[in-house]
């Protein structure tokens, strides 16, 4: 965002829009603050869909305290500043942004809108807003950075225990013009989700969520090495031809010809086999450094010696991130653990923080204490839910005023205006 969108400022421009459109009776489609969109969003999409988007772990006490603790810092605003000339670009391994802001990779997208990753991929870069690709789209990486043009996106890998089939992942996002790897780390298994448990709900075995394996050609390749897995036994009802039949759909090539192909439910058997790799340590990382000259990114560290031992094995950056609360129930919110991972990475590389951000005032505590940016999950989903590629538009027009509003009513005018000391630690206000 900088001075040239008009002489007043983006934000200035999106609160007219907003007022005048007012004058003729219109309010906004999509909920203003982002934490509303959620009970709106609730309204649009199948309860399964909205358990699998909203929930998180057990309780769900990180994603309350992944919103929450950012109340423990406040901003102390200064004046007489001269605010009129701003400029929040930033620079991430050597590539200019128009903003910090990032869209963290959501899987399984079609449950939001059926145009899934190619409408946010279209709308991220409209806004030019970087994208993180999903391991777990619902659409393929090329057809998403077809519609993305040459927009900045990285792609998240999730390691699964073929070797071969990470590599092709890596080969893939290279070939589609992927900046960098974003390798989750938080997901070796799956989190107790107490929502989709009770809906006894998981959309990969419907085939949702999985198209970068079924359009890969090494996973083609798994599908028909002999099974050593038993396959699960399973009472036959009329969901269960629900079910198959959702599958069916889902898998490529075409609903009749996949009915007589038996592939997609061996694809959906190859996919639960291989899916994580819970042997994954750090001596793994070198497999994929030997393999790619992309910056990689590690996703999901919370503890300051593992930002340590990131830096150590020569990562180009780290997110901090809790999986928006959907791992490990009780985890500490990603802003508490910012300060103590910023201590040990200081300037060394790159950190970016994911998980509860939801206004501009986050975003500016998040780079005051040392974030280079920041990513967003479920409001963009929700956004998507609501009105397709606007719908994340919009979500993201509205983020940035409130970040723009924000930085420029505290009086800085740039990012690295953004210190530490801008804000005062007032402790746990719950
Ligand atoms: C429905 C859903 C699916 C997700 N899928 C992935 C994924 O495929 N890969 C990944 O690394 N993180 C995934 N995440 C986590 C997000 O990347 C991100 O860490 C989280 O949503 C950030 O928290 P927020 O939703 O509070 O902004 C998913 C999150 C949600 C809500």
């Amino acid at each position: 965002m900088n001075q040239q969108e008009s002489s007043s400022g983006y934000a200035m421009d999106r609160q007219r829009e907003i007022y005048i459109a007012g004058m003729s009776g219109q309010t906004p489609k999509i909920p203003i603050a982002l934490d509303a969109l959620e009970k709106v969003a609730k309204e649009r999409i199948s309860p399964k869909a909205f358990a699998y988007v909203a929930g998180g772990a057990g309780k769900e006490l990180t994603v309350s305290s992944n919103r929450s603790d950012f109340a423990q810092w406040q901003i102390m605003p200064r004046m007489l500043r001269d605010v009129s000339k701003v400029d929040y670009t930033i620079e991430l391994f050597g590539k200019k942004h128009r903003s910090p802001l990032m869209l963290s990779p959501v899987g399984v997208l079609e449950m939001a809108h059926p145009k899934a990753d190619v409408a946010v991929g279209k709308a991220a870069a409209n806004m030019e807003v970087p994208y993180i690709i999903s391991n777990q789209a619902s659409m393929t990486m090329e057809a998403t950075a077809q519609a993305m043009g040459n927009a900045s996106r990285w792609f998240q890998l999730y390691w699964s225990k073929s070797y071969e089939l990470v590599e092709s992942f890596i080969q893939r996002a290279e070939n589609s013009g992927c900046e960098a790897i974003v390798v989750t780390l938080d997901t070796t298994m799956l989190g107790w989700r107490v929502r989709d448990l009770d809906m006894a709900y998981l959309p990969f075995l419907r085939g949702k969520g999985i198209a970068q394996y079924t359009s890969d050609p090494v996973f083609q390749k798994l599908m028909d090495e002999p099974e050593t897995e038993p396959r699960p036994k399973n009472k036959i009802t009329l969901d269960t031809f629900v079910s198959l039949f959702e599958l069916m759909k889902a898998y490529p090539g075409g609903f009749f010809k996949n009915l007589t192909s038996g592939r997609p439910l061996k694809a959906v058997r190859t996919f639960i086999n291989l899916y994580t790799k819970p042997s994954l340590n750090w001596s793994d990382l070198q497999f994929l450094q030997e393999r790619t000259k992309l910056p990689i990114i590690l996703k999901g560290i919370l503890h300051p010696q593992d930002a340590q031992i990131a830096i150590d094995h020569g990562v180009s950056g780290i997110i901090v991130s809790n999986h928006g609360g959907r791992q490990v129930d009780g985890a500490i919110s990603s802003i508490s653990a910012l300060p103590g991972i910023m201590e040990v990475v200081k300037d060394q590389i790159p950190v970016i923080l994911d998980s509860g951000v939801r206004t501009g005032s986050d975003v500016v505590k998040a780079l005051a204490l040392g974030a280079k940016a920041v990513c967003i999950g479920r409001p963009y989903v929700y956004g998507l839910a609501l009105d397709g590629q606007a719908g994340v538009e919009t979500v993201l027009k509205n983020l940035l005023s409130d970040f723009e509003l924000n930085m420029r009513l505290s009086g800085y005018k740039s990012i690295t205006e953004l210190q530490p000391e801008i804000l005062r630690f007032v402790g746990n206000t719950k």
